[in-house]
């Protein structure tokens, strides 16, 4: 479903892609690991044409991502974004929604409060959420309001940026579940980033490292454990000691 050829993005002399080479088959759950400030975010903005890569090239469903009907394209994801970007100025379940009040994808408003009331039930929140503002709510109650936007229009393509970042163990537990669910019963195909090794083992088909601006390892999550990458043995020990420098 995604596929990217030699990425290459640089912001000024911080070369941060360097020859990205990643395939995500359609309806499989694929997990970006790798250290603060690598270039995961990045990544996953050029795949959605957020930002536009110096050179290689990126398919999606074997379209150029670059060329084609935007609209078409984008309405194919949901995405949950890493700082949440909820709207401030719009209650919850419009947040929710936002996508289902306007555009190719409007319904009437009921229908669509209706759908985001929903959706904030899949991601542990009540009801009465449905009209607070984000500014009214936790910081763990953003990233969930974050994660029901991302699923409100059933999306064929599903991005998380640190779906799990700030939420209680409990509750990354039902977000974990969720995105199991969402791969295995609606088929989508998903692609997270996360620093959490139980949500990368919960959820991960595939999964794969990314360092010095290249993906150093990638295979099945079963053989994370034995790799033999130096790289992946140490982001998941946590050891200050190896190949990652701890200074970036
Ligand atoms: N719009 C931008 N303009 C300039 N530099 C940017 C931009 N976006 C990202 N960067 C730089 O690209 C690098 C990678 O950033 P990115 O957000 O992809 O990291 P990350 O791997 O997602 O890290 P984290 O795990 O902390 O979220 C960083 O050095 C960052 O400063
Ligand atoms: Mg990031």
């Amino acid at each position: 479903m995604i596929r990217l050829e030699n990425v290459h993005k640089a912001f000024g002399d911080n070369h941060v892609l360097r020859g990205v080479n990643l395939e995500i088959p359609t309806g499989t759950s694929m997990v970006i690991i790798g250290g603060s400030g690598t270039g995961k975010s990045v990544a996953l903005k050029c795949i959605l044409g957020l930002i536009k890569p110096d050179s290689g090239k990126i398919y999606v469903d074997g379209q150029d991502a670059e060329t084609g009907d935007r609209d078409a394209f984008l309405a194919r994801f949901g995405m949950l974004f890493q700082g949440g970007a909820l709207f401030d100025s719009l209650p919850v379940w419009q947040n929710v929604a936002f996508r289902l009040l306007r555009g190719s994808l409007k319904r009437p408003a009921h229908e669509a409060r209706e759908i985001a009331i929903d959706k904030l039930r899949r991601v542990g929140l009540r009801a009465n959420v449905a009209d607070l503002y984000p500014s009214e709510l936790s910081g763990g109650m953003q990233k969930r309001v974050g994660l029901a936007r991302a699923i409100a229009a059933d999306p064929e393509i599903i991005f998380f940026d640190e779906p799990t970042t700030g939420l209680d163990p409990i509750m990354s537990g039902v977000i974990n579940d969720l995105i199991r669910e969402i791969v295995t019963e609606m088929g989508a195909t998903a692609m997270t980033i996360t620093h959490d090794m139980s949500s990368v083992r919960a959820i991960a088909d595939n999964v794969a490292m990314l360092h010095d601006g290249v993906i150093q390892w990638t295979g099945p999550v079963s053989q994370m454990d034995s790799s033999g990458d130096p790289y992946v043995e140490q982001f998941i020990s946590g050891n200050a000691e190896g190949p990652i420098e701890a200074v970036r």
